[in-house]
């Protein structure tokens, strides 16, 4: 099983990627712009575009080198963003798993940090060893550098890991002085080598989680379309706003339907409810419940490496262009 380090795209899974008409990738091809490798797949050798070629294509695009796909060759309109909601099992983690990897394969530079202590992010980004490893406890408390906490996953795509022993920051943490303020000011030393920064957070109303209020520009919500979690946002968007308040920011705050089920009555009832009540901040991607994202979480890859033609990929593909470009 290949991680996503490891990852290889077909021809035709490139194309849909690079919004292309399949026709063109053969020149493409020809022109030397893309090189691709012989993998085989069961009986047959088939022709294959690996991870770093498919960023090396959008690293191109960006510097103006090829094309005319100008919205694909943009930078985030938000470069430091956090997945959010004070309750557990919406999503978050899976979302902020894909996220990161989709942009990477966008040839964006990405930094990945895992807030909570649980480490679903560190594990889902296949860091089976983040308990060995330094975390954004010994960056906050014992003013570690931030830049010795990274690891790099892929080719693209930097984690700052999680570990249980992070679940004992808030006390320490809420003695510091200047204390909601110390994250953002360890990211702003690292943040310019990076396209992107992307944060999953624990499901608490945490210092943790408040500092990286501070520090975002945008916060993704993540709400399952279920009536506990409808009812949960009232919270969550008073606690944002208590924050910019408290610290004068102005946050762009985005709610992301997740766990959708077409099927279901309630499931539907609790779309309609997040879309009256929040008009102005409801994603227009809603996330489908899919089999493929709880494979991928198994796996420890992108749901490209488990299904490239199924929901769950069009869904995180819309999430990723919907969150990075509007
Ligand atoms: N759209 C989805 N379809 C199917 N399973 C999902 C989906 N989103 C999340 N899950 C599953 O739900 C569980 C909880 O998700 P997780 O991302 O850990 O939530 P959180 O980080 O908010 O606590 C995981 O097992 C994950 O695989
Ligand atoms: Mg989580």
């Amino acid at each position: 099983m290949a991680s996503f380090k490891d990852i290889c795209f077909t021809p035709a899974e490139f194309s849909n990627i690079a919004r292309l008409d399949k026709s063109k990738f053969n020149s493409l091809e020809s022109s030397g712009i893309i090189k691709t490798v012989r993998r085989r797949l069961g009986n047959s050798d088939r022709k294959m575009v690996p991870l770093e070629e498919i960023q090396k294509y959008f690293h191109e695009l960006r510097s103006g080198r090829h094309g005319d796909q100008e919205k694909m060759a943009e930078l985030p309109k938000n470069k430091v963003q956090m997945f959010y909601n004070v309750k557990g099992g919406t999503g978050k983690s899976t979302l902020t798993a894909q996220y990161v990897m989709k942009a990477a394969i966008l040839g964006m530079k990405v930094l990945a940090i895992d807030l909570d202590g649980q480490g679903h992010l560190t594990v889902n980004l296949d860091i089976l060893d983040g308990h060995e490893r330094p975390t954004i406890y010994d960056v906050l408390i014992n003013d570690l550098p931030l830049s010795d906490a990274i690891l790099q996953v892929a080719p693209g795509l930097d984690l700052v890991p999680a570990n249980l022993g992070l679940c004992n920051i808030e006390i320490p943490l809420n003695n510091k002085t200047r204390r909601e303020y110390r994250l953002s000011e360890a990211l702003a030393k690292v943040v310019d080598q990076y396209d992107l920064v992307v944060a999953d957070t624990n499901p608490a109303a945490s210092i943790l989680n408040g500092s990286m209020l501070v520090a975002a520009n945008l916060v993704n919500v993540v709400c399952a379309t279920n009536p506990l979690s409808f009812h949960g946002m009232s919270l969550v968007m008073a606690t944002i706003e208590g924050m910019e308040r408290e610290f004068r920011r102005t946050l762009e705050v985005r709610i992301v339907p997740n766990l959708y089920d077409n099927r279901e009555i309630i499931s539907q009832e609790v779309l309609g409810e997040l879309k009256s009540q929040f008009p102005e901040n409801c994603t227009q991607t809603v996330v489908n419940r899919s089999a493929d994202l709880n494979e991928a979480t198994k796996r420890r890859t992108t749901v490209w490496g488990v299904n490239a033609k199924g929901v769950a990929a069009q869904d995180i593909k819309a999430l990723t262009e919907e969150l990075l470009f509007s």
